[in-house]
């Protein structure tokens, strides 16, 4: 689904008008007619709050079209002066046809009472300052008075800004609000989900690959995850799905490693392998199918070969969760990118997290050798190690950040957060799963697991980060359905069930 802010949308009706040479009125009656299949045929008592822009006008044909089908249908007219061009239109067209129309705020108690529905468009992307007066009266008493009534939101509540989520000193409390387009940008701000209700989004007779030129950033939908699935053949061996190898955990630590290779097994990974300490006898019982690959770290070195092999027999390599920042842990954190092809003349793919991270904000050398095959995938906190920038800075402006660094590193990035975003440098993805239930340790390394496990069966790794991403956060919503604390060991247990049903 494509994600965009008020200028997107701007730029996007400029498009269709400009280039595409449709009308704007004709989008206005596109986008009344999608709204219109939204609303349920038992409903008859409308009320529809227009304000002067184009919302407004929307409000109007959405009005004339429910008069059309025979309804109950009452229209509160904000102003009519200085409407839009495609408003003045409308609302002249309902006036003809003979909707009752009323002007008088004296009026809008009565109004609001009489009616079950209460559909309003007083502003949409448009809204540019906060409201006061009488636009803010008006919201006030649809909030007040609406027991009972469902309100629709036409694009976006009225009050909300759709570019940053902020309320604009008052907001209309929505039920459903139907958007055109784009998800909105401003619908990612946590604390307005009960302003919000339900969103849907809606075409306005535009192909959205006829419009990809204009928007890079997406917010993630069941049916994208599934359009990047690759099917399984019959006659496939387990070489097929990936040779994953891993270095993850450390004394102490431990469970950070199997909890990957686990992760790592149960989303799919043909092969497993995980570099440990000798002395750790837990992987085999966590998680049996995977293999282990004993180092002493007493003498790093003289492991290095029979790792080079390894290293070069692998088709990915997930390196930090719970390693340390401990000079042997760079050494074969720097061992095990030092070669860029295996042995099938292949690029090794690089899944960086947690202490790699950490390693490499400290070795800034390194991400010379990690360019072109990587995908790095840090907190806010890591970020801000990588990046310079506070964290309250890459929370004001995290899509530019994300982007410029992933473009300067040549990297892809998948920065985690309530709006987990993934990025190669051009595009941006935003996560639409997950919960505040599923807060606690071991996440991130679960995450890792799944998403070397997809780079290992043949995905590319922005593919991987983003179809990881919506797994991890899908299942915890589904748990969360009927328990209140999600952990990585019930990820774990219920992704390949998951996947089964979205592929
Ligand atoms: N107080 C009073 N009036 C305001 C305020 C405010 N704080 N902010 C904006 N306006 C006025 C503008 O002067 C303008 O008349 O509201 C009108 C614009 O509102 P919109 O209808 O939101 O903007 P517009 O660009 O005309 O339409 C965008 O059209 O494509 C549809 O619904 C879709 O949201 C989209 C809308």
């Amino acid at each position: 689904m494509l994600l965009g802010g008020n200028e997107t949308t701007r730029k996007i009706d400029s498009f269709a008008i400009n280039e595409l040479k449709i009308p704007s009125i004709v989008l206005m009656e596109n986008a009344a007619i999608s709204f219109v299949k939204h609303i349920d045929d038992n409903e008859d008592n409308f009320l529809i709050i227009c304000g002067k822009g184009n919302n407004g006008g929307d409000g109007y044909t959405i009005a004339r079209q429910l008069f059309s089908k025979n309804k109950n249908v009452k229209i509160f007219c904000i102003s009519n002066e200085n409407m839009s061009h495609d408003c003045f239109v409308n609302y002249e067209i309902c006036k003809n046809m003979g909707i009752e129309i009323f002007y008088k705020i004296e009026e809008l108690d009565r109004l609001l009472l009489e009616c079950d529905v209460v559909i309003e468009g007083i502003f949409g992307t448009g809204l540019n300052s906060e409201i006061k007066g009488k636009y803010h009266e008006i919201i006030e008493k649809i909030n007040f008075l609406n027991k009972n009534k469902i309100i629709y939101s036409i694009d976006i509540p009225s009050g909300i800004n759709g570019d940053t989520g902020e309320i604009m000193g008052i907001s209309v409390k929505s039920d459903i609000t139907i958007s055109f387009v784009t998800y909105k940008k401003g619908f990612l701000k946590s604390d307005i989900k009960n302003y919000l209700g339900k969103v849907v989004i809606e075409n306005i007779g535009l192909n959205e690959n006829k419009i990809s030129h204009i928007v890079n950033e997406y917010y993630l939908t069941p049916e994208m995850i599934k359009s990047f699935h690759i099917k399984r053949n019959e006659n496939s061996h387990k070489g097929d799905f990936g040779k994953v190898l891993i270095f993850a955990g450390s004394s102490g630590f431990y469970g950070a490693g199997n909890i990957v290779a686990k992760s790592c097994m149960r989303s799919g990974a043909g092969l497993t392998t995980v570099i440990t300490d000798k002395n750790n006898f837990s992987l085999n019982v966590f998680v049996p199918e995977a293999m282990s690959f004993p180092v002493n770290f007493e003498n790093i070195e003289e492991n290095f070969e029979k790792l080079e092999n390894k290293i070069l027999n692998s088709d990915v390599i997930a390196i930090g969760p719970g390693i340390g920042k401990s000079h042997k842990a760079l050494k074969i954190f720097e061992k095990l990118i030092s070669f860029e092809k295996n042995y099938k003349g292949n690029n090794i793919k690089l899944v960086l997290d947690a202490d790699a991270l950490n390693l490499l904000s400290e070795n800034r050398e390194l991400f010379e050798k990690i360019k072109n095959r990587s995908i790095l995938t840090p907190h806010v906190v890591e970020f801000s190690r990588l990046t310079g920038f506070s964290p309250e800075e890459i929370n004001k402006d995290k899509f530019e950040i994300a982007k410029e660094f992933s473009q300067k590193y040549r990297i892809n990035l998948l920065l985690k957060g309530e709006n987990t975003i993934i990025t190669n440098g051009e595009k941006i993805f935003v996560n639409s799963t997950g919960n505040s239930h599923m807060a606690n340790g071991g996440m991130g390394d679960c995450l890792t697991g799944i998403i070397c496990s997809l780079a290992g069966q043949k995905y590319d790794l922005l593919e991987s980060a983003i179809i990881g991403a919506y797994l991890h956060g899908k299942v915890a919503d589904e748990l969360l359905k009927k328990q209140y604390i999600i952990n990585a060991t019930h990820i774990i247990e219920n992704i390949s069930g998951f996947m089964n049903k979205i592929f």
